[in-house]
């Protein structure tokens, strides 16, 4: 059966084609003499019209098994449309009908349903234009995110999603265990006894690759990983997942001024790549989720982004013509409402925060000359807030044993670590991106839940 996708049809199908193509009734309108169809196969935002003609064979019943949801394959011939909605639509010769879906139970009727409703149906809310265009939109950010790496002889590093060690140090991991919890071993002193679980250690999921990623980049100089992270921070919020994928650039021969360059230049790829892969999708969430989608994303890929120290990003909060709900005070770290301010108020635009006190970021931060910094950047997008984290690494094996005895990290645990800055160090440095945060970036979509198929967070781990 070689059938044609609609997007293909919808491009560059000609009047007199004789054609086949297979999805699912979106809408039926019946008239007199005919009916129309809506057809969709995900490949598009919009589907193929479908005419039926009352002359078919068994018109009768076929139009009574064709609503909202059925899934049919359709042979027929393009003719040029009437309607100013496409180009083409199809004359149908045969219809075969592969599953029916009862009307008053398929759950996706033809009215707007809520972003809370259709998470509660996601094995079928990809169906819908929303969440269909999302997903296609978070297919080409995949894509072009590849394609930026590939293309300058970055790695794909694959680093493991079962770890020992906590990367960023915020105790916020899952247990990984084979033990039956009903009847853990214990040892004598009643504490549980590791050594007789699987790995024979205690082992989590990952919440970053970058570790991993550093070893790899101390080989191929330029890495990058691209898989699912897992945090078990207790945060409900429209920014939060338990489960979320990420994008973990590593480079050797690098300082903080060519990881944010890299950053700047990644964003600005993924956008670029978007609007030109995903147009009709663009429109939609112009048009329907977030009127400013296209000016905002114009915006990424002609402004240079702005550039602050976190000294100076307090400076600003203190003197903003605004109060906020958490204190502002050199030490503290950010919140996400002074993160809002910064890049929606003050810049109106992506601002890269640098140099953060030493006493709020990871173990693995290089040390500035004054010692009550690092060296690190995080990206805080309009709508979003932080995007991506990053920094340059400790890369001198005295002062990265000096910060790592003072934070209580056992040099044993971490001796490969080490090692990297025993054998052939470099300063090196990189930065990680939430993928669902930047869809919802380049979406607009509210909720970080509607920009991944099936959403972990606190208390749902449904489908
Ligand atoms: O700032 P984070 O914690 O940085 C790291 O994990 C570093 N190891 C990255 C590196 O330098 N290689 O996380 C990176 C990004 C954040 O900026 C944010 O966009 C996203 O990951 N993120 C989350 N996204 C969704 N849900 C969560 N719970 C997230 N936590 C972090
Ligand atoms: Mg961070």
């Amino acid at each position: 059966m070689t059938s044609r996708r609609i997007i293909d049809l919808l491009r560059h199908g000609e009047p007199g084609e004789v054609t086949t193509l297979c999805g699912w009734v979106r809408t039926k309108r019946e008239l007199k003499d005919f009916a129309f169809l809506e057809v969709n196969d995900g490949s598009s935002l919009q589907g193929l019209q479908v005419v039926l003609e009352s002359i078919l064979p068994g018109y009768e019943e076929l139009l009574r098994s064709l609503s909202t949801g059925a899934s049919v394959t359709v042979e027929g011939v393009l003719v040029a449309s009437q309607g100013k909605n496409q180009r083409v639509e199809l004359k149908a010769q045969s219809v075969k009908v592969w599953g029916s879906a009862d009307p008053e139970t398929y759950p996706l009727q033809k009215k707007r349903h809520s972003f809370e409703f259709l998470r509660t149906i996601a094995h079928l809310r990809s169906r819908t234009n929303t969440l269909g265009a999302v997903f296609r939109v978070r297919n080409a950010c995949s894509a072009a995110i590849h394609d930026f790496f590939q293309s300058r002889g970055f790695l794909w590093a694959h680093t493991p999603i079962i770890t020992t060690g906590d990367c960023e140090g915020a105790g916020e991991q899952f247990a990984v265990t084979s033990f039956n919890l009903g009847q853990v071993p214990k040892a004598a002193d009643q504490s549980v006894d590791f050594s007789r679980d699987f790995f024979g250690k205690p082992t989590y999921l990952t919440v970053s690759g970058q570790l991993e990623a550093e070893i790899m980049a101390m080989a191929f100089s330029n890495v990058y990983t691209f898989g699912p992270t897992f945090r078990a921070e207790n945060s409900n919020t429209s920014r939060h997942l338990a489960e979320f994928w990420m994008v973990e650039p590593e480079m050797a021969f690098c300082d903080l001024e060519g990881d944010m360059d890299l950053a700047e230049a990644f964003l600005k790829h993924i956008f670029k790549a978007v609007l030109a892969q995903c147009p009709e999708d663009m429109a939609f969430f112009n048009e329907r989720i977030n009127p400013t989608a296209i000016a905002t994303a114009e915006t990424i890929i002609h402004s240079e982004f702005a550039r602050i120290t976190y000294t100076e990003a307090i400076a600003q909060l203190e003197k903003a013509p605004r109060t906020f709900e958490y204190p502002v005070e050199w030490g503290l770290d950010l919140q996400s409402e002074h993160e809002r301010y910064l890049a929606e108020e003050l810049f109106k635009r992506p601002v890269i925060v640098t140099d953060y006190p030493v006493g709020i970021k990871a173990f693995y931060m290089r040390l500035n000359e004054d010692e009550r910094t690092v060296a690190a950047m995080d990206i805080l997008a309009p709508n979003i807030g932080e995007i991506i984290g990053g920094s340059q690494r400790e890369e001198r094996l005295d002062v990265l044993e000096r910060r790592m005895t003072a934070m209580n990290l056992s040099h044993e645990d971490y001796s490969w670590y080490l090692d990297l800055r025993r054998y052939g160090t470099v300063p090196h440095a990189g930065f990680g991106l939430g993928f669902e945060r930047l869809v919802q970036f380049v979406t607009g979509m509210a909720n970080i839940r509607d920009v991944i198929p099936f959403p972990r967070a606190p208390l749902s781990a449904d489908f």
